[in-house]
């Protein structure tokens, strides 16, 4: 991968004026497991409201986040809680209702907190009345808004495409003799883009939403939603891991064309183009797959998205400083001058941030890492609490991918419900939660951690409040130090403004002379127990990682 060298460094596009998502840290709520206030143990929309003193009341004692990104609340038959739409204009009523939104939008922006929602394109719930229609026979004029195929002479599926989630991603509809097409389960068929009227269909529920003064938009795996005009077949993978389940089609190839097909992007500009009709609202992607690929998404011309999501460093199969840096320079070197960049380091797809990278020393390492690279940082709930992949029992798992592809890729284990106090069900429920709590809910809490002055909750808060107040940290460039050690070490700069981030990767104590620091002071280490002068050399403990403020210079 490219490496920058010492003297290169990557200068933002403008040095004022920037827009809220820029200098933003978002905070990622999975609506079934934030806060209960109904008592059927399933998070919901009051909740949110509830508990927007404690993502930011205006102060230091609160997390200090400037947007939440809400996962869906639509009404769904919950195949796969919630990305499975059954109507994208409407509430499911055990989150709440539209009026309830609205006064979640209005509290939130009190609260100077941004609200984005989550927009489902790629595919609706088999029971939203656009699919009701289209099965009901070939000649319902909504029989094109979904992607239905004849079988091949064998009665096989239309080609070799697998669901995500296990099996083909062909349902024979018996009714009308035709295949439809489902890249994850059969009950979330593909929505037709190539048709004119779901575009259209799709762009008034974006209309919808920001009249009613949502912020932005996560869309969900927008690189699938045009697929090869002509279906073809998918190429072997070569490189498929040996223990993939026999059902697990989609891992048996490479997503060529069902992936990133170059007439998306005509799809992100227009998205783009209503968007900014209404102001300054974020346009945000998930996405995988190859740099070259996934900066596409930026648009040639600054627009298309503001965001693709970068998974990069959360996905980094290893731990170590030279991976991270890896990463992230290959990043900046990838981004044209007007993209920003943006990282994210745990959601409800991926195992928890602090089983991922071997436990709290590293996740308090990752949580100073994560907010002060230069972009827009993504936090999952809990995980400023440190939460570690909840322990399901197999007969409780619910998550799809789960139950059809084996208990060991359960999304469950990082969906368990929000740890907020030591009463009954963790202050999350008075009932049973519907994912089981993890067993350390009595000590790793909200209300425990806040009593502790350095619990990794109050590191996540000075680490939001320290980069909030510095320009340097919230927008300045990113130039990285070359340093022998198991450290990664970085400039963040603007014109009036330094900081030093040093992180040690290691678990041993190392001492650094870091070039051109002069006399300077730590006023932040992720163990939260130092604040003291340096000259020069730098120890560092094991895990342990330091903003410095070059006050002396
Ligand atoms: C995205 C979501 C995931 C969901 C899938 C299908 O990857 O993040 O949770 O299962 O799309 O909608």
């Amino acid at each position: 991968m490219p490496s920058l060298s010492q003297n290169q460094s990557h200068m933002n596009p403008k040095q004022d004026n920037y827009h809220w998502w820029q200098r933003g840290v978002i905070y990622q709520i999975y609506p079934r497991s934030f806060q209960d206030t109904t008592g059927n143990g399933i998070g919901d929309l009051p909740g949110m409201i509830q508990r927007l003193n404690y993502l930011n009341d205006g102060t230091s004692q609160s997390l200090g986040i400037d947007a939440i990104w809400i996962s869906p609340f639509y009404p769904s038959p919950m195949a796969d809680f919630g990305y499975d739409v059954s109507d994208y204009c409407n509430v499911h009523t055990l989150f709440g209702n539209l009026q309830i939104i609205d006064q979640l939008i209005t509290a939130a922006h009190q609260h100077n907190v941004k609200v984005i929602i989550d927009y489902v394109p790629n595919h609706t719930s088999d029971q939203h009345p656009w699919f009701v229609e289209s099965r009901s026979s070939r000649h319902n004029p909504k029989r094109d808004w979904y992607i239905w195929r004849d079988a091949k002479p064998d009665g096989s599926p239309p080609n070799n495409w697998g669901s995500f989630f296990g099996g083909p991603a062909w349902t024979f509809d018996e009714a009308t003799g035709q295949y439809y097409l489902h890249q994850f389960l059969k009950e979330q068929p593909d929505l037709n883009w190539r048709n004119p009227e779901v575009k259209q269909a799709m762009f008034d529920v974006l209309r919808f939403w920001l009249e009613r003064g949502i912020d932005g938009f996560r869309m969900d795996v927008v690189g699938l939603i045009l697929k090869d005009e002509q279906l073809r077949d998918n190429p072997p993978n070569p490189n498929m891991p040996p223990d993939l389940p026999d059902n697990d089609i989609a891992g048996r190839s490479l997503m060529v064309h069902n992936l990133d097909q170059d007439e998306v992007h005509a799809i992100m500009q227009e998205f783009r183009q209503l968007l900014d009709g209404y102001g300054d609202r974020v346009a945000i992607g998930e996405l995988w797959g190859p740099l070259d690929r996934w900066v596409r998404y930026y648009g040639a011309r600054n627009d298309e998205l503001h965001l693709p999501f970068n998974f990069r460093l959360m996905d980094e199969g290893v731990w170590n400083a030279q991976a991270m840096r890896a990463s992230v320079d290959a990043l900046e070197a990838a981004l044209p001058d007007f993209a920003w960049p943006n990282y994210v380091l745990g959601n409800h797809d991926r195992i928890r941030l602090a089983s991922r990278f071997g436990g709290q020393a590293q996740a308090r390492l990752a949580a100073m890492m994560l907010l002060t690279l230069r972009g827009t940082p993504t936090l999952y709930y809990g995980d400023e609490l440190g939460l570690e992949n909840g322990v399901i029992p197999p007969e409780a798992i619910q998550d799809p991918q789960g139950l059809n592809l084996g208990a060991e890729r359960t999304r469950d284990v990082a969906r368990t419900p929000m740890q907020w106090n030591e009463e009954g069900f963790a202050g999350f429920s008075t009932s049973e939660p519907w994912l089981p709590l993890s067993t350390d809910c009595q000590t790793r809490n909200v209300a425990v951690q806040s009593t502790d002055p350095t619990s990794i909750l109050n590191l996540y808060r000075q680490l939001i409040w320290t980069r909030r107040q510095s320009d340097a940290l919230s927008v300045g460039s990113y130039r990285p130090l070359d340093v022998a050690n198991d450290c990664f070490v970085y400039w963040r700069e603007t014109t009036t403004d330094r900081r030093l981030v040093a992180l040690n990767f290691s678990n041993q104590e190392l001492n650094l002379m870091v070039p051109g620091l002069g006399n300077g002071r730590i006023t932040l280490s992720s163990h939260l127990d130092r604040d003291e002068p340096i000259a020069g050399r730098l120890r560092l403990r094991p895990f342990e990682g330091v903003i410095i403020h070059p006050k002396h210079e």
